[in-house]
Parts: structure tokens; C-alpha cells; sequence
């Protein structure tokens, strides 16, 4: 989708709600899959607020993103139950076979890994979500089986 389109149509859905930024950063990102840094100024015009607040709000929340994101989306669990049976090790090793040193988006594009604070699944922990589909008691193994089926797709 056109950025611009995006922006203007995020911001016409919620024109004069309070408390709009929220939901209007969330349209842009659903659309874009990012918020685009160099639109920060219309949007915080738009909504009668610095570019500051605007910036300040997508860095405070860990969902935004201001880069566009790789073409598949590896969310690890980091919360209690997920630490407690191997969520640190099982990071290590996503980061390692993607070539990264903390989660962001491997070089050639393919997969954005972040961070997540409760999947939810908590009783088959350690738990991941790739694509939007979650995986339960994932290991080492399990996961490059994951990640293999991806670069085969
Ligand atoms: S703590 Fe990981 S899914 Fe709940």
C-alpha cells in the first residue's frame, strides 16, 4: 500500500477520537508493516502533537517498528514460564543460525525475530510465534526444523 494513502487513511479513521495516536500508529503499522521515521511530523501535525510524543510513544512500545520488517516474523517468548525451561538458550540459537547478535532482521531479509512478553501459551513453554502461528515446547531443533521449512517455502 501506498505510504501516504496509509497515513491519510489511518488518520482520517480516527480524526477527532481522544487518544488517537495509539490506534492510528497501529493502522499505519497493520498496512506498512512499519511506521515510516520520515512521516513523524504529519502525523504528529495531524494529531496536535509534537513529534516528540509521537516518537517517544513508538519507542516506549516494543510492537512499533520504524523499519521495515522481513518477510517472515519470529516472535520468542521472553517472559517468566518461557525463561524458566530455556527461552535465553533458544534465543541464543535463533540469533546464531540468523546471523544476528540481538533480534532485528537477518541480512538477507528473510526473517525479523523480537522479542515477546507472553505468548499466552505458557504451559507449553518455551513458546514461539512465526508467521502468526504459535509453537509450544519449542526446542533447539524444532526450531531450525521451523526455520528450514521456511527457507524451503
Ligand atoms: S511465558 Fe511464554 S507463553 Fe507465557
Amino acid at each position: 500500500m501506498d505510504t501516504t494513502l496509509a497515513i491519510t487513511a489511518a488518520l482520517d479513521a480516527h480524526q477527532g477520537e481522544a487518544g488517537a495516536l495509539l490506534p492510528v500508529l497501529h493502522d499505519i503499522q497493520d498496512a506498512l508493516g512499519f511506521i515510516p521515521p520520515q512521516h513523524l511530523d504529519v502525523i504528529a501535525a495531524a494529531l496536535n502533537l509534537s513529534r516528540a510524543e509521537v516518537h517517544g510513544v513508538i519507542s516506549f512500545y516494543h510492537d512499533f517498528r520504524t523499519e521495515p520488517p522481513g518477510r517472515h516474523r519470529l516472535k520468542l517468548c521472553r517472559a517468566e514460564a518461557c525463561q524458566a525451561v530455556g527461552s535465553s538458550a533458544l534465543q541464543d540459537h535463533a540469533l546464531r543460525r540468523l546471523g544476528l547478535k540481538a533480534p532485528g532482521t537477518s541480512a538477507n531479509g528473510a526473517v525479523t525475530v523480537e522479542h515477546v512478553y507472553c505468548l499466552g501459551n505458557c504451559a507449553l513453554s518455551p513458546a514461539v510465534m512465526l508467521d502468526g502461528q504459535l509453537h509450544g515446547m519449542v526446542d533447539a531443533a524444532r526450531l531450525d526444523a521451523l526455520l528450514d521449512a521456511l527457507e524451503r517455502s
